[in-house]
């Protein structure tokens, strides 16, 4: 089941080709036309989209060796995220799946996260899984019972981790985006150097709240703090809020395992935090390899690939459209 996966929700265009879950090829391109704008600008977004997404599915195909009629299904991310930018990877899908007589499946964004840890109908995970999905847009707890069941647990009452890393690097005077900056400053810091407050930080309340820190790193930087410090303290104080929180969903749960997701869960402190804690208390982990944590078509794909493996008849309708926000609840990948 040869799968043509898209995924324009932001400001990186990709697109893979996949074998049922395994990965054939995958391109990706970033925008920077955005840097020394303060963030991305949705319009410019949408139209680099517009101009780069072709000639990288052709690129794409010639390295899978494979041509579009040779594609079973094409997949495409509906949302959440920037609606012209979903627009146009969205509108680029249906009609190569229409060219080529094949369905084309509208996915969610955010489930498509998860399913960067989907391996097939036979795949070893142990449910009940407690994950965190923690990007640029979102910080939410789900309950997955199986793969095809997954319920909203909580999520974040302002902004969202990813977005707390990118306005703190900007307070540090990192680049955009900057949480990989901040990460990779915060290793030479010292993150008791620092008193940063510890907001909603009861491990039992499945919600989050960051941006009270994030003024906590600026009163302290107008002040002469450290750098390396700073980032050293809100990395460690973001990364044991998040784990503290999605291991308590797990005990409440009686999960077996925890998986992570999105571009936070590539943030080096969470992920040696949640290694020692997870063997010490005898769940398994998944957590994405670092270029599956932020945004990319593979996930899309593999989504694609769990809606196909339930239902072979599964796709979604040619009126499928974009949205910007998910309306929470059960959490479904295919969009109709
Ligand atoms: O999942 P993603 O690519 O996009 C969204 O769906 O939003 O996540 C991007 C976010 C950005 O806010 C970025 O700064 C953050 O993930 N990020 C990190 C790290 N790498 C990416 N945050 C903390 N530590 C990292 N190593
Ligand atoms: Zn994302």
């Amino acid at each position: 089941m040869l799968i043509l996966a898209v995924e324009t929700s932001c400001d990186d265009t990709a697109a893979a080709v996949l074998d049922g879950t395994e990965v054939l090829a995958e391109a990706a391109m970033g925008q920077t036309v955005h840097s020394g704008l303060g963030g991305v600008v949705p319009e410019l977004a949408s139209r680099m989209h517009l101009e780069v997404l072709p000639g990288l599915v052709a690129g794409l195909l010639g390295r899978a060796g494979v041509a579009l009629r040779d594609i079973d299904a094409v997949a495409a991310t509906c949302g959440p995220g920037l609606v012209g930018s979903l627009l146009v990877g969205l509108s680029w899908a249906k009609a190569a799946a229409f060219s080529a007589g094949r369905p084309f499946l509208g996915i969610n964004h955010l489930a498509s996260h998860l399913f960067i840890h989907y391996d097939g109908p036979s795949s070893p995970v142990r449910f009940p899984v407690v994950a965190l999905l923690a990007s640029g847009g979102h910080t939410s707890l789900f309950l997955l019972d199986s793969w095809r069941s997954t319920r909203f647990l909580g999520g974040t009452r302002d902004d969202a981790a990813g977005e707390a890393f990118d306005k703190t690097a900007k307070i540090l005077g990192l680049g955009y985006p900057g949480g990989a900056l901040l990460d990779e400053l915060s290793v030479r810091g010292d993150p008791r150097a620092v008193s940063l407050p510890s907001p909603l930080d009861d491990p039992r309340e499945p919600e989050f709240s960051f941006s009270g820190l994030k003024t906590a790193v600026r009163l302290l930087w107008e002040r002469g703090a450290d750098p390396a410090d700073l980032a050293a303290g809100f990395s460690e104080t973001v990364s044991r809020i998040l784990a503290s929180k999605l291991l308590a969903q797990a005990g409440r749960h009686g999960a077996a395992s925890v998986m992570t997701a999105g571009g936070v869960s590539a943030n080096s402190r969470l992920r040696s935090r949640l290694a020692s804690e997870c063997s010490r208390m005898g769940l398994d982990l998944l957590m994405p390899d670092r270029p599956w944590a932020t945004d990319n078509a593979v996930m899309v794909g593999r989504a694609a690939a769990a809606v196909l493996d339930s239902d072979r008849e599964a796709c979604s309708p040619m009126s499928c459209n974009a949205f910007a926000r998910w309306s929470g609840g059960v959490l479904e990948p295919l969009c109709v």
